[in-house]
């Protein structure tokens, strides 16, 4: 344990693992990096070599961490975790966009689990507390592979957040006021990962959208979308069997996004 706590190390990660998939693939080693690009790359990288489904790597340190939509996902020295999978789902391809809610209820059980905090998720691929964003989920089809990546945001102190983000970003430690140990949330995490993906592969679609739907903080909400420059305004009103968002517009009508970024209507009128 260090002055500030506890570091991603694999070794204690590895002992822990409860999972018989995610973590686990026999001659394949998983990888934990002081510091990379992008584990996300690395994976893509490995599963273009051959690696096996289930391989993991983290990084205590990514210098071109990658977000959704081009964005760039910032993860300071051991300020959080960057955790990628390779998995290679046999699914429809209409049900893959289903990975990401999936994946979010496995992330939001997992800090549930292990750090005893509620987490929201907004769709699509937002973790979010108290209205700031904790976390995000980035999953990419790299050939047959399927890597998916997840930033959690655990310790960042306020001069590693960037001006524009200062009431925009969350990290666990702030939350809950104490140390967070984020081997015990990788350990966590691959558990209820292992736990959605075998929901997702055996077909389960009910179970996925409604678990996501339990955490949304999305559904019931005014929202507006913004699709390459055309907006759309009007309240998330479900989830599809394919993922996509329900919205309720001001004309009574129905219109189904299965792509893009939402903003949600704060009591002030304006979104975030
Ligand atoms: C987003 O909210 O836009 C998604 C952020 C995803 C970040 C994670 S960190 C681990 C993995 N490696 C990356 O380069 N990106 C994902």
């Amino acid at each position: 344990m260090t002055a500030e706590g506890e570091i991603l190390a694999l070794d204690v990660i590895e002992a822990s693992l409860a999972t018989s998939l995610i973590g686990r693939a026999s001659g394949h080693a998983n990888e934990l990096w002081p510091t990379i690009d992008s584990t996300n790359s690395r994976a893509a990288e490995l599963a273009s070599a051959g690696a096996a489904e289930g391989v993991l790597v983290l990084a205590r340190q990514q210098t071109a961490g990658r977000g959704r939509q081009g964005r760039v996902w910032v993860t300071p020295q051991d300020a959080g975790i960057a955790f990628s999978v390779i998995l290679r789902p046999t699914i429809p391809l209409t049900r893959l966009p289903l990975v990401t809610l999936a994946t979010g209820t496995a992330v939001a059980r997992a800090i549930e689990s292990s750090v005893g905090v509620r987490l929201g998720l907004k769709w699509v691929n937002d973790l979010v507390l108290g209205g700031r964003k904790v976390g995000g989920i980035l999953a990419e089809m790299s050939g047959p592979s399927l890597i998916i990546g997840i930033g959690i945001n655990v310790r960042f102190s306020q001069e590693d957040v960037p001006e524009d983000l200062q009431t925009k970003i969350e990290w666990l430690e702030r939350v809950v006021g104490r140390p967070v140990d984020p081997n015990l949330i990788v350990v966590a995490l691959a558990a209820e990962l292992e736990k959605s993906y075998q929901a997702l592969l055996a077909g389960k679609v009910d179970e996925i959208v409604s678990a996501w739907k339990s955490y949304s903080v999305t559904i019931g909400k005014n929202i507006e979308s913004n699709n390459g420059g055309q907006i759309l305004r009007g309240k998330a009103v479900d989830i599809t069997a394919s993922g996509a968002l329900v919205v309720e517009t001001e004309d009574g009508g129905k219109v189904e996004l299965h792509a893009g970024e939402i903003s949600i209507r704060n009591q002030d009128g304006s979104y975030a």
